[in-house]
């Protein structure tokens, strides 16, 4: 199948070789099956089995949502109103609400009522401009409900158009009917880890390193076993304190230690040097009504390669706007738009392990493509309510169409 693209006013995107982010004006884009195969061919007895016109408008790659917690049954509106009302986040987790009042609901759902839901959100995603969603398991903690979450992901990117990015996070909290902290450690690294990777059930693992969560030591123990069974890590690193938990992300060479609102210098130091990119996650800290951003500046100038992400959770962030967590980070975390383009395209592709193959308009790349009503990069934070993007286009095929342009 050969699609072609034409009218096209202009392709933004990052470029490897220059190592910036590029404008060109190239006359089309041809799209084979679902890869890009040229932009700006020039052969003219090629016969396309579909052409889009672009309509002059702005050409981007599909964002990148390289961590969300996608996989949960009820919304927990009452936590943000306690909120309002003054208590913390921590404070509502230790009175059974938060993630714990997720696990109770995840568990009473079917896998069928999961998927439904979860079919949904994706498509408000999609509109978003995102076209690949990395997702984590973490409401379930038994073996049975953590894989009752991460068949969930395997089943919507069988019914989705976009792919779903399977993390488990059977370290996001304790159970409360465990026997001791170690014992769930324990089940974790030697029956979850080795199950779930058998089943071939996600890429990563990812641990909740945190006071009150997980300590450096657990997580230490986590990732070897993760390590051992082909899975990478990710880690929750420093959210609500300085746990240690950048240095840490280094130390076990995680492919990417996310939040880091309060690491410290050594740390972020450890993970440039180990080349662990640092996710930050501007909607959570703007959704906890808190003001500790991540410092993105100061973590680019060590010398770490910045993603950013929603983190969407029923928790902490329901944000599903990539253009609006590119307007936080550049507003609060001290970078530039071109950095925060970066950040939420390829170097997102980068913490999910997929920069060979998405988040750049590029030959041998995805066809994954935003079609935007804009005039420039500026524009997709400024209008960070997404509505500038005219459609979307996922391996090649066009997923939406905004009815209003
Ligand atoms: O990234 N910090 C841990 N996990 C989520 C919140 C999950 C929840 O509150 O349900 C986060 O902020
Ligand atoms: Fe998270």
């Amino acid at each position: 199948m050969i699609t072609k693209i034409y009218n096209i006013k202009q392709i933004i995107t990052y470029d490897k070789v220059k190592n910036d982010v590029i404008c060109e004006e190239p006359h089309n884009i041809l799209i084979k099956d679902d890869l890009i195969h040229s932009i700006n061919y020039s052969e003219t007895d090629i016969i396309a089995d579909i052409e889009i016109d672009a309509e002059d408008n702005i050409l981007t790659p599909g964002f990148i949502d390289s961590h969300t917690h996608l996989i949960f049954s009820s919304n927990r509106s009452n936590d943000f109103s306690k909120r309002i009302s003054g208590q913390t986040y921590l404070d509502i987790a230790k009175s059974g609400g938060g993630i714990k009042s997720s696990i109770k609901n995840l568990r009473e759902s079917t896998k069928e009522e999961l998927v439904n839901k979860c079919d949904k959100e994706i498509k408000h995603f999609i509109k978003n401009g995102t076209t690949t969603i990395e997702a984590k398991s973490g409401y379930g903690l038994t073996i049975k409900d953590e894989i009752k979450s991460l068949e969930v992901i395997k089943e919507l990117n069988l019914l989705s158009d976009i792919d779903i990015v399977p993390t488990f996070m059977g370290a996001h909290d304790f159970p409360s009917n465990i026997k001791n902290k170690e014992s769930y450690i324990d089940l974790i690294c030697n029956e979850m880890i080795p199950e779930i990777s058998n089943l071939n059930l996600a890429e990563f693992c990812d641990v909740f390193c945190e006071k009150g969560y997980f300590n450096c030591d657990q997580t230490r123990e986590i990732a070897l076993a993760a390590n051992s069974s082909g899975l990478l890590m990710k880690l929750h690193a420093d959210e609500f304190e300085d746990s240690g938990a950048a240095y840490l992300a280094g130390e076990i060479n995680a492919i990417s230690a996310d939040h880091l609102m309060k690491s410290n210098k050594v740390g972020i130091e450890n993970m440039a040097k180990n080349n662990v990119i640092a996710t930050l996650l501007p909607g959570t800290t703007l959704f906890l009504g808190m003001n500790t951003y991540a410092n993105g500046r100061s973590m680019i100038d060590i010398g770490c390669n910045i993603a950013i992400a929603s983190d969407y959770n029923p928790g902490s962030s329901t944000i599903y706007s990539m253009p609006l967590i590119m307007a936080l980070a550049s507003l609060y975390c001290g970078i530039t738009i071109k950095e925060s383009f970066i950040a939420a395209t390829f170097n997102a592709a980068k913490a999910i392990n997929r920069s060979n193959s998405i988040g750049l308009l590029n030959e041998g790349y995805k066809a994954d493509i935003l079609v935007w009503d804009i005039n420039n990069l500026n524009e997709i934070p400024y209008w960070f309510n997404s509505d500038r993007i005219k459609s979307v286009l996922k391996n090649g095929k066009l997923i939406f169409k905004n009815n209003i342009h």
